[in-house]
């Protein structure tokens, strides 16, 4: 097929030293459409391996998701030109294989609708999903194929086994498990050889909005993470982190440079922001559009049109302003309350806090301990060991310590060791004495809720991020909405700093005793009852 006979052709240069030692000029040849300048131009022309384009919904990501998977800029330019060493639109290669990825089978139809438009022109025939096909396919004149896939159970993406992909793409992002996401890393190679015997690049693209279940890996391995962040624009080169285990512990790995002994290893990825000004398709044909978003209320406003990462995730803590509760750490005085609350993990992390609170009801998330795959005595001898070497409160010892209810039982199941102490004995042993928790849930987040909206609850900056992520994450149940998603329940959905947070919030004496008037009188009447049950509230 020639591509030659039709085509919109535009050019792009990529100044980045980083990638290529002199500016480099991309020229896209597109026959239906044409990228919209600023993301979409980007996304098309960006050399990294991994690239995510995300941000405000309406911007023309999925679109441009699906035009480039066609894998035009391999191809000629409108003088017949090669734009590209291998000389050929990928689609014009038999071998090509993509597959484009929804998290839901029902969210496929979009896409469907999009490959239709996009590439029929290109002499592409439909068929949905035949037996022994990872998904629906666009087959193109050459053999070159194009699937649309859907990944509804974490283990569908073994669908995919022992088959290989040139482009994997991920449309919204979010919604997939990081698991999912690495594991379509294996499955991104094979050998497609031009006539010169140069090989086709292999790609992993992914598009997504601010908002979803999925937030917090996706902007820590994208966006920001702790002290790192992404410069748009630039290309940065990752290798897995040598020191974890489980990958979801930082799902950003080690940033390298050049002169990294495991430089070799490292792979490119990018981020590029997508804004809805951008399409200006859209805001012509549905001027409107932005108006709609807007009344969906300020946070939606924030992560949809604006494309704020901070906006979401969840809208559970909608009260939790990090600009203003996310402090610089200082010393705390001798006299405020101090305590200690714990959420005891055994294959999950274990979570530990220390909350100070000062004589006009302030209170201060001073650190978070966050591990997860190590036994309770580890656990005990790193937490006591924080505790006395913490800087900002002298190595002083809290009045008490909560824990959830799970740290008193014996539970010899999710032991490491067998033994007949509970967790509770353990950390006794090492000097942590614990108590039980108040672990009503739907009290506790009040609490929390309640400090929030009174600006008396702040956090010690860079010393509680996996606090500060599963508080921007956190999402209301559809089944019971003072709750959040997952009820507890849910390992997808993380909430160990939220509910040792909660402890020990819960365990301050007179939690309500500033805006008392604002709380639900529900909430009042189930108080009341645990007040009677709890003897740690001290009320
Ligand atoms: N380059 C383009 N050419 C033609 N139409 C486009 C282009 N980019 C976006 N559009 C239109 O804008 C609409 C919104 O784009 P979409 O990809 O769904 O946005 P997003 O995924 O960012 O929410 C699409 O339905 C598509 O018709
Ligand atoms: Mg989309």
């Amino acid at each position: 097929m020639n591509l030659r006979e039709y085509f919109h052709s535009w050019e792009y240069t990529i100044d980045n030293p980083v990638c290529y030692p002199e500016p480099r000029k991309v020229q896209i040849v597109v026959r239906t459409a044409k990228p919209q300048l600023g993301g979409q131009t980007a996304f098309l022309s960006a050399p990294e391996f991994e690239v995510l384009y995300g941000g405000a919904a309406g911007g023309g990501k999925s679109y441009c998701l699906m035009l480039d998977a066609l894998g035009l800029q391999f191809g000629n330019n409108a003088r017949g030109e090669p734009m590209h060493d291998f000389g050929m639109a990928a689609i014009e290669h038999p071998n090509y294989r993509a597959a484009i990825f929804r998290r839901k089978t029902t969210h496929l139809q979009k896409l469907i609708d999009i490959g239709k438009e996009l590439y029929k022109p290109y002499g592409a025939v439909f068929v949905l999903q035949r037996k022994g096909e990872p998904g629906a396919s666009f087959t193109f004149p050459s053999g070159a194929q194009i699937f649309l896939c859907h990944m509804e159970q974490e283990s569908d993406m073994e669908n995919h086994q022992g088959l290989e992909y040139q482009y994997v793409g991920f449309d919204e992002l979010t919604q997939f498990t990081l698991k999912q996401y690495l594991y379509l890393f294996s499955r991104t190679r094979g050998i497609v050889l031009n006539s010169k015997g140069i090989n086709l690049p292999s790609r992993i693209r992914a598009t997504t909005n601010p908002t979803g279940i999925g937030l917090v890996w996706v902007r820590k391995r994208f966006i920001r993470n702790g002290g790192w962040h992404c410069h748009v624009g630039k290309t940065h080169f990752f290798i897995a982190d040598p020191n974890v285990t489980d990958v979801e512990d930082n799902p950003t790995g080690v940033m390298v440079g050049i002169n990294h002994p495991e430089f070799y290893n490292a792979k490119s990825r990018t981020f590029i922001p997508g804004l809805l000004q951008e399409n200006k398709i859209l805001m012509e044909m549905d001027p409107g559009y932005a108006a709609n978003i807007m009344q969906m209320g300020r946070k939606y406003e924030r992560a949809l049109l604006k494309g704020d990462w901070d906006a979401f995730g969840g809208d559970f803590f909608d009260e939790f302003d990090r600009q203003k509760m996310v402090i610089k750490p200082f010393d705390i005085p001798k006299h405020w309350q101090l305590i200690g609350c714990n959420d005891p993990g055994w294959s999950s992390q274990n979570a530990f806090q220390l909350i100070a609170r000062d004589p006009d009801d302030n209170i201060y998330t001073l650190f978070t301990y966050y591990v997860k795959g190590r036994d309770p005595e580890q656990h005990a001898r790193n937490i006591y060991k924080i505790i006395k070497g913490f800087p900002y409160t002298h190595g002083r010892m809290p009045s008490m310590i909560v824990s959830g209810r799970d740290a008193f039982q014996k539970k010899d199941r999710f032991a490491i060791k067998r033994t007949d102490k509970t967790y509770a004995d353990i950390f006794q042993e090492q000097g942590l004495f614990l108590q039980e928790a108040v672990t009503d849930r739907v009290i506790g987040w009040w609490a929390m809720k309640q400090y929030m909206h009174n600006k008396k609850y702040y956090l010690f900056a860079r010393l509680n991020e996996p606090l500060i992520d599963e508080l921007i994450a956190a999402q209301h149940d559809d089944k019971n909405i003072e709750d959040i998603l997952g009820q507890g329940n849910d390992p997808q959905v993380y909430d160990h700093a939220l509910d040792c947070n909660r402890y020990g919030i819960m365990a301050l004496p007179a939690p309500f005793a500033t805006g008392q008037e604002d709380l639900p009188e529900f909430i009042i009447k189930k108080w009341g009852k645990k007040k009677k049950r709890h003897s740690v509230m001290g009320v």
